[in-house]
């Protein structure tokens, strides 16, 4: 279809700011609409080189607002979705569950309900595009690799809220006919990634001379990959994808977080002028994470073969440009770190 009208939910986040660019940038002809509520991890300035584009439009909406939603979706004839709202962080969900259950699960369940009013269960060339987490599938031991298939096992509030949302998305398609695709992606890392996700945040305490705080003994393993290649891993799937199926999307990349941490800080000490070891000296254990996944790896080999997507940025790359990024954009990371951010930030490591 040439002229699409897409709502993506959440583009003022980390991700969906990525793909929102992407988005307006390669398609003139579609019509992107970004929908978001600006909770703390919403931030328009994530958007300011696309905002004045011609087929771009911000929508500030809930979509925890049922009402809402409808209305917007009868006034802007939306003919796909590309869900990406969500409350995103684990500690987060596991001191406030509940905002999660409501936003990731009830704010998944209005936007399709709204989509099967609003498209009359008539589904010509229509789509509902749910962006997920490897997290739904619990945790790896030493070998092997998450697959389509692999059974479900959530450990945190977070991950069993993607994993309720992606059941009540596959639901809907086999009920009432929905069509869907559902990625599933490891974590991910880049420019505009709220300072309270790893990599982000020990960027900004080392820039702070912070401890650098590791929790439990730092042997956690994940897999990384750069933000970019995730939003074209989503144009591709959103594309080409098969409905009704899910895709795995991942980096080929797995780190013990210590290692990575080691690796960050080196790098560091060179942006910085620092003499060598002298940011991994702010490395500081602590307490660990409450059902804490040991390990996460994907399985990336059916977007790859299918789709021919492959991560197209190495992770030495990747995080060389986060860190430039960081450095080159202080008052974003000011802003983002001025008010609430103090509260929060005491109240999680002062434990
Ligand atoms: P983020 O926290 O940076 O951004 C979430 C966005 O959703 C924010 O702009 C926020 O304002 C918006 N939002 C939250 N609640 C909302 C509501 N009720 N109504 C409207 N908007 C709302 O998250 P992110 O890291 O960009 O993740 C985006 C999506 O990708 C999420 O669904 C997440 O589960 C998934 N995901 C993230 C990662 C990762 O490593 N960050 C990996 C795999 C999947
Ligand atoms: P995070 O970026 O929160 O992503 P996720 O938990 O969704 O994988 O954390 C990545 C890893 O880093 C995870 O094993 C937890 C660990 N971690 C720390 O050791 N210290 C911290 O302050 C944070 C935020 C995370």
């Amino acid at each position: 279809m040439e002229n699409r009208r897409i709502l993506i939910t959440g583009g003022a986040g980390f991700i969906g700011s990525h793909v929102v660019r992407l988005f307006v940038n390669k398609y003139p002809a579609y019509n992107i609409y970004n929908l978001d509520v600006l909770t703390y991890a919403g931030n328009l300035e994530n958007l300011r080189d696309i905002e004045e584009a011609e087929n771009y439009k911000f929508l500030k909406a809930d979509i925890n607002d049922a009402v809402k939603i409808d209305s917007l979706f009868e006034e802007y004839k939306f003919d796909s979705v590309i869900h990406l709202a969500a409350e995103s962080h684990v500690d987060r969900s596991i001191t406030d569950p509940l905002a999660f259950v409501k936003t990731n699960v009830i704010g998944t369940l209005n936007l399709m309900n709204a989509a099967r009013k609003f498209w009359k269960d008539n589904f010509n060339d229509k789509l509902f595009y749910h962006i997920s987490t490897d997290e739904v599938y619990g945790s790896l031991g030493k070998a092997g690799l998450f697959t389509e298939n692999t059974s479900y096992d959530p450990n945190s509030p977070y991950s069993a809220s993607k994993a309720s949302s992606d059941h009540f998305v596959r639901a809907y398609g086999e009920t009432y006919s929905l069509p869907y695709i559902i990625s599933n992606c490891s974590n991910n890392y880049g420019p505009n990634q709220f300072p309270e996700k790893l990599i982000p945040l020990f960027i900004h305490n080392i820039v702070n001379n912070k401890p650098l705080p590791v929790y439990g003994d730092g042997r956690y393993t994940r897999d990384w990959l750069f933000v970019k290649n995730h939003a074209e891993a989503i144009d591709l799937a959103f594309h080409k994808g098969q409905h009704k199926e899910t895709y795995n999307i991942g980096g080929f990349n797995e780190w013990q977080n210590i290692d990575l941490i080691h690796l960050l800080c080196q790098i560091m000490d060179r942006k910085l002028n620092r003499k060598e070891g002298e940011s991994a000296r702010l490395i500081t254990y602590v307490k660990d994470r409450p059902g804490h996944d040991k390990r996460y790896a994907i399985d990336a080999s059916k977007i790859n073969k299918e789709l021919g997507w492959k991560p197209s940025v190495t992770f030495e790359e990747g995080l060389e440009k986060t860190i430039d990024w960081y450095l080159e954009n202080k008052t974003w990371l000011d802003n983002v770190t001025s008010g609430n951010y103090k509260d929060y930030y005491k109240k999680q490591y002062s434990r």
